[in-house]
Parts: C-alpha cells; structure tokens; sequence
C-alpha cells in the first residue's frame, strides 16, 4: 500500500519539503506521497493522533509545534531530547518517537564544505528554537569558541546557560563590535532577510576577514542579502536550501532503510536543481 508522510506546522505554504521527499522517493522506488498540513494551534493533539489514526508512517514538525509537539509523543530520541526540540517523528507500531535531525544536517553540510570543525570559532545569530537545535548538534563539533548574539539579549543568555552546561569549550554573548573579533563561520538562524523582507539583513560585514564562512540557514529566497553581500566581499558562503536538505535526507533514513547511494544520488539531483527554484 502507498505511503503516507507529511510535515505538520504553520504556515507551511511554500515550504520545499515535498520537494525534497518526493524527489527520494523516486530515487529510492518507493511508493509514498509527502504533503503538508497547515495545522491551528488548538488542533495540533488532533492532528497529531490523527495522523496515527489514519497509518502515517512518519512526519516533519516545523515552527510552531517542534518544542509543543513533544508533550503528544510515546518517547523522544536523546538528539531531540538535549535541546527540547523535535522536527521529525516515527510511527512504529502505533507508537510516536521524536527525533531533531536540524542541527546534525547542518553540521554535515558545514563540514561538507569546511572540514572539521575542531578548534574553530563561530558565531551563531539568533538565540530562537532553530538557533537551540544548532547549538545543540555545535556541541559535538569540539569547537574553540562559539558566540551567540540576538536581538533580545537575554534570550541569548538563556541559551548560553542550557549551553554551558554540557560544554567543553568557550560559549558566551557577542555584546562586542565584530571588527575586533575573528570568526571563522557565522551562522544566521534568524527570520531577518526572509521572503517577504528580502532587502534585510541580520548582520553587516564591513570590517570582517574575507576568510570568514557566512551561512544562511533562510531558503526563501534561495539568495538572501547575506548571502549576496558576503559574495561581494568575497566570502565562502553556505545556502539555507542545503539544510533543509540534508535535515530532511536524514528523516529519510530514520522512516526507512534508505540505502547510502539512494541518500547521495538524491542530494546531487536536489543540488542541481536549487537554481530553478
Ligand atoms: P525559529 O524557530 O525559526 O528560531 P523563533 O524561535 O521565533 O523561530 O526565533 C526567531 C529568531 O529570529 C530569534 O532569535 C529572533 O530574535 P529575538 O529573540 O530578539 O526575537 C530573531 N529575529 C526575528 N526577527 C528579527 C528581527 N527583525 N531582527 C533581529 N532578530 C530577529
């Protein structure tokens, strides 16, 4: 019988999931249909336990629900449980598992293009949920340094203290002026510079080092303004489209026993389109 996943959130109108899902399930042979579902909030238990109901096997979780969805699950993975953040989930034998497959995805992409991270300074921008889940997998990563600034300052202390706790390297605030600091990556995990608000940027990088990587993890547009301004200061950037994904090719093989040339031949035929998009 064809399979049923889907990504559950609000608004999902204009999300590339599906493109991505049903891109491997063509490589991959298998008879399935991903489709979103723009769920109110007051609906979400439903949803959710309706989508067990009718024999789902799995689905995405995006913003709102990846903290609140948690409370409606049979059990969550340890890589959701650390942050307290789940974007995908398992339907086995009636039972709901939560995983975050964002921040692992990430990471694969950043060492795709910068090798190991280890001894590396990076900054992350933004101190929100998606920002929690990259911090969380950045923990692995055997960093020098990792700084966080935000808007909402506080914020970005809170996330620093959940942090600290199971760190082994340096983690602070950026209050400073980034002219006297050296970064080798910045990450934006802020909203600032998505469509519709592409003429924003969440950072200026006058006075920066040419070799710092800039790393959008916003899609829509495929070039945000960071991104643009970054090439013109002849920086390595990192598009947002290759963490969704690669977050999303990971949610693959949690659902199923997607074999690793599938994975891989899925990603080139994704990477070649994202022009088109
Ligand atoms: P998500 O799950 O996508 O991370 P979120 O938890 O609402 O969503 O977090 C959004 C992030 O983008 C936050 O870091 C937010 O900063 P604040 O904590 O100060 O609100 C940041 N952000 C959103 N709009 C912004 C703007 N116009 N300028 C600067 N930061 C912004």
């Amino acid at each position: 019988m064809r399979q049923l996943y889907g990504l559950i959130g609000n608004p999902v109108n204009g999300s590339k999931s599906p493109w991505v899902h049903e891109c491997l399930f063509e490589h991959a042979n298998l008879d399935a249909n991903y489709l979103c579902f723009n769920v109110a909030k007051e609906a979400l238990s439903a949803a959710v336990n309706g989508l067990r109901a009718i024999g789902v096997q799995g689905f995405n979780v995006t913003i709102p629900y990846k903290e609140s969805v948690i409370e409606l699950l049979d059990a969550v993975d340890q890589s959701a449980s650390a942050m307290g953040a789940v974007n995908t989930v398992a339907i086995r034998n009636g039972k709901m598992i939560g995983y975050n497959t964002d921040g692992l995805g990430l990471l694969k992409v950043l060492e795709r293009h910068m090798g190991s991270l280890e001894n590396k300074s990076v900054l992350v921008l933004g101190a929100g949920g998606a920002a929690k889940g990259i911090c969380g997998a950045l923990l692995q990563a055997k960093l020098k340094r990792l700084q966080i600034r935000n808007r909402n300052e506080e914020r970005a202390k809170d996330l620093v203290k959940l942090l600290h706790e199971r760190s082994q390297f340096s983690i602070g605030v950026q209050t400073e002026p980034l002219e006297n600091e050296t970064f080798d990556l910045i990450i934006n995990t802020t909203s600032v510079g998505m469509t519709p608000h592409e003429d924003e940027t969440p950072l200026l990088l006058e006075g920066l080092d040419e070799q710092t990587v800039i790393c959008d993890i916003v899609y829509k547009p495929h070039e945000t303004l960071l991104i643009k301004n970054a090439k013109a200061n002849n920086m390595k950037v990192i598009y947002g489209i290759e963490m969704l994904i690669e977050q999303a090719l990971l949610a693959e093989q949690i659902w199923n026993d997607i074999p690793q040339s599938v994975v891989d031949a899925t990603r080139s035929d994704l990477m070649s389109k994202v022009n088109q998009l």
